[in-house]
């Protein structure tokens, strides 16, 4: 298999050394029911490397002390391994200063933030919110919430049935009510890459600003977003080889000091008096409370491990990839992908003709492969195809060809018994 990545056209399997990387992944050495485990469900959650995996470890058996709030020792290491942290996490994404990167639980927790915070002080009565039919439950609800607090509207950008955003409609929905645009930049179910620098640009045309949620995206390409422009980005921890319960919520510092904090409590304060507070600076005015602050350390030793591979030849070998496993399934019949786009990352979402995806799942299970199987957290995805959920494949930096074409024996299992 061939792809043509940055105007080559040699195969990134002969240089990227997928062994020597699942060797850093001890939970891959396993078999489940007897059979060597094939780990296909990295949309949901990745797997930890060593590095990861002993950083947190030394956190919690040598280090441990609460960040900010001590002059000993032991919370000065862990209050520089914090900070220092934030930096790497700043670096990742090409922020212009580490005050625009706030640690959150997840995803999920930074949109919250956002849409409370962004509610409070800029959403009134009939104001409208876009987003896209593609979003996880966590870019819909905290805005249907929202939404339904402010009396306000949201509205929302299609897509084609090969999982391409409309565009056209896009540029339509935008009125002068528009306050926000929150889009997903890799779907988590259809693995579309949606073209959110030119969808970004589009919004500040009108002046609308643009939340990005890049849960899916931040493992598999590149994030810039200096060179994206986007207001806001959030990512998760768990999702890029790091711990779970941490993530990102990264917004421009214009917009940050504008927006009131979402929660209260130690930290994000500076004078408590009981007739009133007023609060801490960037990022400690959002950090309220202790947090997870071994798992933003986790989080930056991930984010380091992946810099020492490069995302360029991440994103290579994983399209590659992908491009094989779409191949082969198609070639194999019977088989229906849901998401066709021409950019895509990562995600095989499908069904075997004639079978429910519970019961090939669960011959999937017993041989052994890890896949997911439902909504995916995308319900109004599966009510655009009119069917109840999918098997979903998800591809991430350690799987190999032979995996696929286990998976593929997989599929052919299931037909063969439910012909
Ligand atoms: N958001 C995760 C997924 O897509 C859990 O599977």
């Amino acid at each position: 298999m061939q792809i043509n990545f940055a105007g080559t056209n040699l195969s990134i399997m002969n240089e990227y050394d997928v062994k020597k990387i699942r060797a850093d992944f001890p939970v891959l050495e396993q078999k489940v029911y007897n059979k060597p485990l094939i780990y296909l469900d990295n949309a949901a959650t990745t797997q930890k490397p060593i590095q990861v995996i002993e950083v947190v470890n030394r956190y919690h058996s040598k280090l441990n002390s609460n960040i900010h709030r001590g002059v000993h020792f032991l919370s000065d290491q862990t209050t520089n391994a914090y900070e220092n942290a934030r930096e790497t996490v700043c670096k990742f994404i090409n922020a212009s200063k580490k005050e625009e990167i706030i640690f959150t639980s997840g995803s999920t927790g930074s949109i919250n933030l956002l849409a409370f915070s962004f509610g409070e002080q800029f959403i009134r009565k009939n104001d409208e919110i876009l987003i896209t039919e593609m979003e996880h439950h966590a870019n819909i609800v905290p805005w249907q919430m929202l939404c339904e607090r402010k009396n306000a509207k949201l509205k929302v950008i299609p897509f084609h049935d090969d999982g391409v955003l409309d565009i056209e409609r896009y540029k339509k929905l935008f009125t002068d009510k528009t306050k926000i645009v929150s889009l997903i930049y890799i779907s988590n179910t259809l693995g579309s890459i949606n073209p959110i620098k030119e969808m970004i640009r589009i919004a500040h045309d009108r002046n609308v600003p643009v939340m990005i949620d890049a849960a899916q995206s931040v493992q598999h390409i590149k994030i810039d977003v200096h060179q994206l422009d986007c207001d806001f980005l959030v990512f998760s921890g768990h999702k890029i080889y790091g711990p779970t319960g941490i993530g990102v919520f990264y917004g421009k510092e214009k917009w940050l000091d504008k927006l009131p904090p979402y929660q209260g409590g130690g930290d994000m304060v500076d004078i408590v008096t009981f007739e009133k507070t007023t609060y801490n600076e960037l990022p400690f005015k959002f950090e309220a409370g202790t947090t997870n602050y071994i798992g933003a350390i986790g989080m930056a030793a991930a984010l380091e491990y992946i810099s020492g591979i490069g995302l360029k030849k991440i994103t290579a070998y994983e399209t590659e990839l992908l491009e094989y496993a779409t191949k082969t399934i198609d070639d194999l019949g019977g088989v229906t992908i849901y998401g066709r786009s021409p950019h895509k990352a990562s995600i095989l979402s499908f069904l075997i003709n004639g079978v429910h995806m519970l019961d090939s799942g669960m011959i999937f299970d017993k041989m052994g492969v890890a896949v997911r199987i439902g909504t995916h957290c995308a319900q109004p995805v599966m009510q655009h195809f009119h069917i109840d959920g999918t098997l979903r494949a998800s591809i991430s930096l350690y799987n190999t060809k032979e995996e696929i074409d286990y998976l593929c024996k997989a599929i052919e299992q299931v037909k063969t018994m439910f012909a």
